[in-house]
Order: C-alpha cells, then structure tokens, then sequence
C-alpha cells in the first residue's frame, strides 16, 4: 500500500519509522511518503493560513497550497488515491472503517492545522478522487498529524505481512462471530507469581477449553465494567449465537448493570 502524508510537519511522523511500520517499509509492504505543505508555497514566509471570511476567531488554511499539493502527490497516476482528511467533525473511525481502508492501494492524508482548511479544496479534490473526513474521537486535538499517525498504524497492522505470527495469533482469539465486539480480558505471563498475585489457575491447567470460556467469561466482565452499551447490543442482536454458560453469565451481568 502506498501513504502520502501532507503537513507543516513532516517531523512530526519520525515515528513511523520505528517497529512494526519501521519493518513494513524496510520490507516494501509499506511505501509512506511525507510531503511539507510549505513546499508548494510561493511567498518569503511560506505562508499557508489566513484569516477566515466571516470573521471569528483563529486563522484558516489556503487553498493554493493544498490545491498543488494535492495535483503534485497525484499527478501521472492511472487510477486516483482515495484523499483522507482528519476533522473533529469527520465521520468516526472505527476498526471496520480502517479493514476497509486497509483494501485500498493508495492514500493521502492531508493533516490540517489552525481552524480548519479551506472548505473549497475538499470539494476540488473529490472532482477527481473520492474523499472522506475522519474523526478519530469526540475531542479537538491541535491538528490532524496525531490523527494521521493513528489512521496509519491501525490500517497498517491489517496489510497482510504486517504483523508477526504471534501478535496475528493474539488478534484471532474469538475475534469472530457473536463476540468479536467485545473487549478484550486481562492476560498474564511468567511468573506464576507475583508481589502476591497469582495468575488464574484455569491458564495453568492445560484444558483448551476451559481457557477459552474463561477468556469468554471475562471479556464478557470487562465489557459490562466499561462499554456496558455493547453488551446490551450483543444481548440485543446476538443471544442465541452464545453457548449456555456466556449467555447465563450475559444475564447475571445485565441484571447487575445500571439502568439508562
Ligand atoms: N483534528 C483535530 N481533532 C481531530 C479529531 N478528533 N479527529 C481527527 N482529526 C482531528
């Protein structure tokens, strides 16, 4: 997969040098290539923000520079990439949106600063690609590079040969069917003890299967503690998929919970 990266700070993604994504590069599984918005400014100051028509507060970014940023990145492709802005006021990103980014062969993200960037180039852009605003949460950061980081490292670990064997194996654990939406329980290694604590005996005892219903059991505990509103939806939609024992332990936890 090839990542284009537009920012006033290409500093900013050194980060996506290091481990998992370090290694995807090195191997060519990965092509990311950061490009300065600054470059395709042509005043003494590099200037790319401006005050907003209207008036209000904070300044807003040109659309000259991101308008040839955006031709530069793209120019001579065959088929056009799919332009990924980072905005509080994008749609949510969650793990499906980044499976299904993970099956594109081109992004750009174009990380925005100040107020925003110019509604008009947006608007450009998709006359030629499609495009979507992304939020990565419901808070404001100071621009859209952390957003871009987070983007890039959760599409980057579903690209095949990404991951090693054992963090692929971690993934696979029921992450299927009826519970694949919950989260996931505590996990233990050596020692067996520790400053007094020791590792649930279950995991010592060899027995597949009471292992694996046991991690069930506290996924299962550890969604009703704190996303209670998934429980109630596997509840809702999924009950008759669960074997006896998590749907009898689903009850015990939904009777415990707080009402709305
Ligand atoms: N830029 C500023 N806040 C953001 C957020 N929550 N998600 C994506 N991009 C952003």
């Amino acid at each position: 997969m090839r990542i284009d990266i537009i920012t006033i700070f290409p500093d900013y993604f050194a980060p996506l040098e290091l481990s998992l994504i370090g290694k995807a590069r090195a191997a060519g599984i990965l092509d990311i290539r950061l490009h300065d918005l600054r470059s395709w400014t042509h005043d003494r100051h590099s200037t790319v923000d401006d005050t907003p028509y209207g008036g209000g507060p904070g300044m807003v970014m040109k659309p000259q520079p991101w308008g040839e940023a955006l031709d530069s990145v793209t120019a001579g492709a065959d088929a056009p990439p799919r332009l990924v802005l980072p905005t509080p006021s994008g749609t949510p990103f969650t793990q499906e949106h980044a499976k299904r980014l993970s099956r594109e062969p081109w992004l750009v993200l174009a990380c925005g600063r100040y107020e925003g960037v110019d509604a008009r180039v947006p608007a450009d852009a998709e006359r030629r690609m499609p495009v979507e605003e992304v939020s990565i949460g419901d808070y404001v950061l100071a621009g859209g590079e952390s957003a871009t980081l987070v983007i890039v490292e959760t599409v980057s670990r579903l690209l095949p040969g990404v991951l090693g064997n054992a963090e692929s194996a971690v993934q696979d654990s029921f992450a299927s069917g009826a519970m694949e939406n919950l989260l996931e329980g505590p996990v233990y290694t050596k020692p067996a003890q520790w400053r007094g604590q020791e590792v649930p005996p279950v995991l010592l005892s060899g027995d597949h299967g009471a292992v694996d219903r046991w991690r069930r059991h506290e996924a299962l505990r550890k969604t009703a503690r704190n996303r209670p509103e998934l429980l109630r939806e596997l509840a809702a939609r999924r009950m008759d998929e669960l074997e006896r024992s998590d749907r009898e332990l689903l009850l015990e936890l939904l009777e415990q919970m707080p009402g709305e």
